[in-house]
């Protein structure tokens, strides 16, 4: 087996598919590469999104859980901030009502020295209304409508209570139209509020408020002794009033703004209408009118309860707590409302769940880069080995990039580029083998062929041979006969003889047919070679010592290149230089206007065979002489017998040697004598 060459084989390059192809096979999942990719990204896609989703719900809960705990803590400001105006009005009136100027008229019972004082105190606190009333509850004195009617009795709770407690009362009050109207018709003006149409709010009917909610508070006017002579009343009505929610606002939420939008609003409802807010309608005014919705107004009306959570107050949503607003006697009559505009809370649990999702995106996106590195480290190599191996199937021996890598696809390509090695190896043994056993063959046919031709050539012979025999055999007689006759004619006529030509032409002619009959006898005498070890150098020199003066020779110029080592041979003498003379003669007459003849003689220790070559520079052969050469009575030449060549090769024949001829036109021609140095076998 012969080791191939390694850089024979190409090694694979593989083309590098463009993205699109890349996208489809990886959608289709045709390759290992894109199902590998495709499941670890799956596999990491699915905690991914548990991952925001579940994050962002967290974040949402805490965020709502901290927003809803901000709007309670909210509230209870707000309460604080409600409750200290409640509380600022009643020191107010409690300290009022010490003065000497009120003390002085309820004693004397003439209110008219009062209006300065009245309206100066009425003005510096900020009231809207402040009433004097008498010991019996009797209206004494009214500030804002000093010269109305007074005298009736009031049945004002807070008041009441003042003068029967004989203390200090404060609450907060819906004070109904008519009293209200009675002390000045622009409060009553004030305290109405034409209802607006809200979604989600309670069914109701009514179109209007006329009542008004206050701030109330009652001190008694006492003598020193302690002796009650009638009560100082101040209101502040809350209708319309943005004092207390706006205070509310400043202090609570700071003002702030989202989006144009304050961020923090406080409301207080008169029952569940709005009477005072700072929360905007879609025209940007305060919603006075607007109602509460029907799930707040149930809880916090009906039941007395505070209620929290998410609200849409006029036009968003609110993250709200209302409280109930009592009167005195523990009614609820209206609500005070906070709340966070929700708005900010959403955007940024947006913002949180795109980062959220942004961070699982990119681990997504980091396992699938990943994920596609390991899949093409694994399956590179593997499309490789395939499309090796399917070029090796179509006789192409191409080898994989080597890899050093130590794990099973190094082995795997290391073990492929073995067998391609051992493949093309045992295809190249093959394929040397073939080629051998076809020059075998070839060279066995061309012997065959040979051999028959030499056996068809030597049947011929001999039947030639054989019929040679016969004729000569019969003719020789008379033609001695004839010979001696004419000689002998010959000799008895004088010279200048008239039939002296014509008779040296009979013996001529006759002579010539000796010669002929000679050379079929020759042919035809199948005499048995008598062997000896002949020294083949020696016979050659000594056949051309013979004829070298003939005529024929004189323009030839004769050469030898005769191997001094080379070997005797067994064979028959005379034979063998008959046939050197032959072949010696025709060359000289191929050379009739001159060359050179050239005699040489080699021979061949592994074929155990002596050559002996005569070479002229004639004119060569054509083709279709050379086919004949051999054929008994075969000549070009006008006086030839065609016997020459015919007895050369029946002579070497029965020695067992070749006669070769190498001749073309215009070459010249060599014909080689090959002999066998150990003779012919004992065979005949
Ligand atoms: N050396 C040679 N060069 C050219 N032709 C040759 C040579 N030897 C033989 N021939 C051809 O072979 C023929 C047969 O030769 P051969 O048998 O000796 O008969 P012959 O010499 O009587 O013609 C010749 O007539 C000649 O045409
Ligand atoms: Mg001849």
């Amino acid at each position: 087996m012969t080791e191939p060459g390694r850089n024979e084989a190409e090694t694979i390059r593989l083309e590098k598919p463009g993205w699109r192809t890349r996208a489809r096979m990886w959608l289709a999942g045709t390759t290992i590469q894109s199902r590998l990719a495709r499941t670890f990204t799956l596999a990491s896609l699915a905690p991914a999104l548990v991952t925001a989703v579940v994050g962002v719900g967290m974040i949402r809960h805490g965020v709502y859980a901290q927003a809803q705990a901000q709007v309670n803590a909210n509230l209870e400001s707000a309460k604080d901030i409600y409750q200290s105006a409640l509380d600022r009005l009643q020191d107010a009136i409690r300290i009022h009502a010490t003065r000497m100027v009120i003390y002085g008229a309820l004693s004397r019972g003439d209110p008219s020295g009062l209006a300065e004082e009245m309206d100066r105190i009425r003005r510096a606190e900020r009231l809207d209304a402040l009433t004097i009333v008498d010991a019996d509850g009797r209206v004494f004195y009214r500030s804002l409508n000093p010269s109305g009617p007074r005298g009736e009795v009031t049945e004002d709770r807070v008041i009441r209570q003042a003068l029967e407690r004989l203390q200090p009362v404060a609450a907060t009050m819906i004070v109904p139209p008519d009293v209200l109207l009675r002390n000045s018709p622009a409060l009553a003006a004030r305290a109405a509020i034409k209802i607006e149409p809200t979604p989600r709010a309670r069914p109701g009917s009514q179109t209007e408020i006329t009542a008004g909610l206050m701030l109330r508070a009652s001190a008694p006017v006492t003598t020193p002794a302690g002796r009650m002579l009638g009560v100082l009343d101040g209101a502040i009505l809350l209708n319309r009033n943005p004092d207390i929610v706006d205070a509310i606002r400043r202090t609570v939420f700071k003002e702030e703004e989202y989006e144009g939008r304050p961020t923090g609003t406080a409301t207080i409802f008169e029952n569940d209408v709005r009477v005072s807010t700072n929360v905007r309608g879609a025209d940007g005014t305060r919603a006075i009118g607007t109602r509460a919705s029907a799930e707040v107004a149930d809880a916090v009306l009906s039941r007395g309860e505070t209620w929290r959570g998410r609200a849409f107050v006029v036009q968003d949503w609110y993250l709200a707590a209302y409280a109930p607003i009592r009167d005195l006697g523990g009614a609820t009559i209206g609500m005070l409302y906070v709340g966070v505009l929700e708005k900010p809370f959403m955007d940024s649990l947006w913002r949180s769940l795109l980062v959220f999702l942004g961070i699982a995106a990119g681990g997504v996106a980091l396992v699938n880069l990943i994920a596609v590195r390991v899949a093409k480290r694994i399956s590179a190599p593997i499309h490789e080995l395939t499309v090796a191996a399917r070029r090796i199937a179509e006789g192409e021996y191409a080898r994989v990039a080597e890899r050093s890598t130590d794990d099973e696809i190094g082995d795997l390509s290391r073990s492929f580029n073995t067998m391609t090695t051992e493949l093309q190896a045992a295809h190249q043994a093959l394929r040397e083998s073939a080629d051998q056993l076809e020059r075998k063959v070839e060279s066995r046919t061309a012997e065959l062929r040979r051999m028959q031709a030499q056996l068809i050539q030597s049947e011929k012979m001999v039947a030639i041979g054989k019929l040679a025999a016969g004729v000569a055999h019969e003719i020789n007689n008379p033609l001695t006969g004839v010979l001696t006759n004419s000689s002998l004619m010959l000799e008895d006529l004088p010279d200048g003889h008239p039939w002296r030509e014509d008779l040296q032409t009979i013996v001529n002619e006759t002579l010539r047919c000796r010669k002929i009959v000679k050379g079929l006898l020759d042919f035809s005498r199948q005499t048995k070679p008598q062997r000896t070890q002949l020294e083949l150098n020696q016979l050659v020199e000594d056949v051309l010592a013979l004829v070298r003066n003939q005529t024929v020779f004189r323009s030839i110029k004769i050469t030898y290149d005769l191997d001094p080592r080379l070997p005797r041979v067994l064979a028959d003498a005379d034979q063998m230089r008959q046939v050197v003379l032959n072949i010696v003669l025709n060359a000289a007459e191929a050379m009739a206007q001159g060359g050179e003849l050239r005699l040489s003689s080699s021979w061949d220790p592994a074929r155990r065979t002596v050559d002996v070559a005569v070479s002229d520079t004639g004119p060569g052969m054509p083709d279709d002489v050379r086919a004949r050469l051999f054929e008994p009575f075969f000549t070009t030449k006008r006086t030839g017998t065609g016997l020459g060549l015919s007895v050369a090769y029946g002579l070497v024949e029965r020695h067992h040697g070749e006669l070769l001829v190498d001749s073309a036109r215009g070459r010249g021609t060599t014909f080689t004598i090959r002999l066998p140095i150990e003779g012919a076998p004992d065979d005949d």
